[in-house]
């Protein structure tokens, strides 16, 4: 089928930076393209400074689904959704990521007939308590268009026994983002303004449930932070869950941690380009260091993205906090990793996307 109607679906923060170039790629060919925002991130800081960072259009629908369990929010932008769908009639869904809203809205085009397209199909982090890999998951199931960031992605779905013809390594969208807005990005001089040198600090994020959730865990993760923060100082624009638990918890904050809101999409690129190293949970950062060639220590014990490993600066620390201090040290010896950028990380994802749409595809309905 050759889409003349597509409905681009953004939700999280992540989603942002992956869909916007993709958008664009086919707004400039002329197709309807309609951006859909389920509200799921809400806050200005959250959401609303992305649109201007990445000049994406103001959303034609805001469905404002908010907070809450992962059934209600689900289940929102589900109903909300559906009734974009009765209205604008897309004959092509555009999903990205592993957000509750990637899962909500494949499964709503999926099931009106739909066709649908994954961007960033076939990441696998093996561990099924992450709500992020059932999202994954489930969404490649009902997706005719799997576009792929990493030849692993392609390995993993084979693997599910996925046929070829729904697989297409287009490279990884996000960094097609990244590679348009560095210049402006470090222009900005974000680290400068706020008293750092470049190569002068770090950066942590933290907002994983298995690391932020349980105070114990969490207290161990800031400790371990406080003591690196001795060497080198740390900025951490913190997300709302986290800042949330550190408050109910009464948790401390070494001194040599800066705790800022978060940060738009400009001044964080800026950030991560000029930082050593950084420490992170987030998945999008072990690819945007990656793409920098920035050191990366990875507080998770497993990642969906491993070729940041294989390829790339990243380094997976697992969940023990006392391998941090060693890893930033061996950094500041100089043998952080800088690695190399893998294939088709090379900011054209987004036309790859928009060839594959216009010059036609086979959909599950037509197997
Ligand atoms: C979501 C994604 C996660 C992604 C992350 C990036 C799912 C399952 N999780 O997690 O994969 O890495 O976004 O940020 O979709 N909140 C606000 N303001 C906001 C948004 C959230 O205050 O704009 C607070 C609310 O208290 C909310 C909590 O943060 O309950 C968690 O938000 P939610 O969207 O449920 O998940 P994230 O932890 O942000």
């Amino acid at each position: 089928m050759i889409p003349e109607r597509i409905s681009c679906v953004v939700g999280a923060r992540p989603n942002f930076m992956k869909v916007a170039p993709v958008h664009q790629a086919l707004a400039r060919r002329g197709l309807q393209v309609r951006l859909v925002h389920t509200g799921q991130h809400y806050d200005e800081k959250m959401s609303a400074v992305f649109f201007e960072d990445l000049g994406m259009p103001r959303p034609d629908a805001f469905l404002g689904v908010g907070s809450g369990n992962h059934a209600e929010q689900t289940a929102r932008v589900m109903t909300g959704f559906d009734s974009d769908c009765e209205q604008f009639r897309p004959q092509l869904v555009l999903v990205a990521g592993d957000v509750n809203s990637t899962l909500a809205c494949a499964l709503v085009a999926a099931k009106r007939g739909i066709a649908v397209g994954h961007i960033e199909a076939g990441l696998r982090s093996r561990d099924w308590s992450m709500p992020e890999e059932i999202n994954r998951i489930i969404t490649d199931g009902c997706s005719d268009l799997l576009l792929t960031p990493s030849r692993d992605g392609d390995a993993n779905l084979r693997q599910e026994g996925v046929p070829d013809w729904r697989i297409h390594f287009v490279g990884n969208c996000m960094i097609d983002s990244l590679r348009t807005h560095l210049e402006r990005a470090l222009a900005l001089g974000t680290a400068a303004a706020l008293g750092l040198s470049a190569q002068g600090y770090a950066v942590a994020t933290l907002h994983r449930p298995s690391n932020v959730d349980e105070p114990p865990q969490l207290a161990r993760l800031l400790a371990a932070l406080g003591a690196a923060s001795e060497r080198l100082p740390i900025l951490f624009p913190i997300h709302p869950r986290t800042k949330k638990r550190i408050e109910d918890a009464g948790l401390h904050v070494a001194p040599g941690i800066t705790l800022c809101e978060p940060l738009g999409y400009l001044q964080f690129l800026g950030l991560l380009a000029e930082a050593k190293l950084v420490l992170t949970d987030s998945g999008g950062i072990q690819e945007e260091t990656t793409a920098l060639g920035v050191p990366c220590l990875t507080l998770r014990a497993n990642t969906e993205r491993p070729v940041t490993v294989s390829e790339g600066s990243n380094l997976l620390l697992g969940t023990d906090t006392a391998t941090i201090g060693p890893a930033v040290e061996a950094i500041l010896a100089g043998q952080g990793k800088r690695g190399r950028i893998p294939e088709l990380w090379d900011g054209k994802a987004a036309e790859r996307v928009a060839d594959l749409v216009c010059g036609g595809f086979r959909t599950l309905l037509d197997a």
